[in-house]
């Protein structure tokens, strides 16, 4: 029997790993020898539009829609309600078309049912389905994810991208829950952040180049060679940097962003804090600790991953993830070159 498309991504995902050439080598933090904290005073939460998370780090959008991947999803779900995160399920299309494999997504509502729980659904998503996406998890809010370049790679994927902002609008006015719209690791542009805004978007994640490869993943599983498309996108920082400067350009202090790609210590998630995000998601390192050694090593991974935070705020003296937004970085390398074609203050 074929293996479903979902359980390739998943294979395709872990065989080719992560690049980690995410652009935070060129982000470096100041080191404060009077920081004026305490380690036991510093505090995880954030707030990402109308949702207070009580970590900054998500479980991002991955499967759903095979038997196989309810067991992902289930362990996944569990790892987040027992260390706090927000979990995003993976596109729910597949169960919107076949409501047979619904359970594969609900596992992680059953698993966690006070937690906070995105649905997921591509940008080709009616208002009507993102309702039933958001019914089908009693979701806290709904991630639409851009991927375009993945479509044109996959032999079976999308060949129209219209309206892709008039849908997302609609849904943003009235699905009834947040909306975070996100790439998945092609990196997002000033410009269409600010697309994204002005269509009224509030929650941006970046999605940038650095981690997990669909278009690597995507060449992996057909025999035609577009591998010269795989380092197409922007790195997570400079896309980062590229969404948060149209944030400020829109004059808006209500848009969170969130960066996700190629994220795997604490490090960077602390980089990413710093430039200013509020929350970062991690999807390929969750997944491969939750395949190589399981869930409870999966559990340990995202403590230590918030005991290395907690040290580093200390050591920064930023006691809070918006302290976190007011300490000094210096841009480097091929990020500060970026910003200076790109005017980015
Ligand atoms: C993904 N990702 C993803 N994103 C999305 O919005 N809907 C989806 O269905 C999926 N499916 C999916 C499957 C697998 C196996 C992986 C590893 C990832 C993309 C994911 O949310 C994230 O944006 C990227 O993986 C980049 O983050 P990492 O993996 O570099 O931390």
């Amino acid at each position: 029997m074929r293996i479903p498309r979902k359980m390739e991504h998943v294979h395709h995902a872990l065989q080719l790993g992560q690049s980690g050439l995410n652009g935070f080598d060129d982000i470096k933090l100041i080191h404060n020898c009077l920081p004026d904290t305490s380690l036991e005073r510093i505090a995880l939460q954030t707030r990402i539009g109308e949702l207070t998370l009580s970590s900054p780090i998500i479980i991002n959008a991955m499967t759903g829609g095979a038997r196989e991947t309810e067991e992902i999803n289930r362990e996944l779900a569990i790892a987040a309600r027992e260390q706090g995160l927000a979990m995003a399920v993976g596109s729910q299309m597949a169960a919107i078309k076949n409501p047979e494999v619904a359970a594969s997504y609900r596992i992680v509502r059953e698993m966690n049912p006070n937690g906070i729980v995105f649905g997921n659904l591509g940008s080709e998503a009616t208002l009507e389905q993102a309702l039933q996406a958001v019914d089908m998890l009693r979701a806290d809010g709904l991630q639409i994810h851009l991927n375009v370049m993945q479509e044109l790679i996959m032999p079976e994927g999308d060949r129209v991208f219209t309206g892709m902002l008039e849908r997302i609008s609609r849904i943003v006015s009235e699905v009834g829950v947040p909306v975070m719209v996100k790439e998945v690791g092609f990196g997002m542009a000033r410009e269409s952040a600010e697309a994204l805004i002005a269509a009224g978007v509030q929650m941006i994640d970046i999605g940038g180049t650095g981690g997990t490869n669909f278009a690597a993943i995507e060449n992996a599983r057909r025999d035609s060679a577009l591998d010269w498309l795989n380092d197409w996108g922007m790195k997570t920082s400079i896309a980062l940097l590229e969404v948060l400067e149209a944030a400020r350009r829109t004059g808006t202090d209500r848009v969170d962003v969130i960066a996700t790609g190629g994220i795997s210590n604490a490090l960077d998630v602390c980089k990413a804090l710093v430039l200013g995000a509020s929350g970062v998601g991690m999807a390929g390192a969750l997944l491969r600790t939750l395949r190589t050694q399981g869930t409870e090593a999966l559990i340990r991974h995202i403590e230590t991953l918030h005991d290395d935070l907690r040290l580093l705020m200390t050591a920064l003296g930023a006691g809070t993830v918006t302290a976190l937004h007011r300490v000094p970085v210096v841009i480097t390398g091929e990020n500060a070159v970026w910003c200076q074609a790109r005017d980015i203050d």
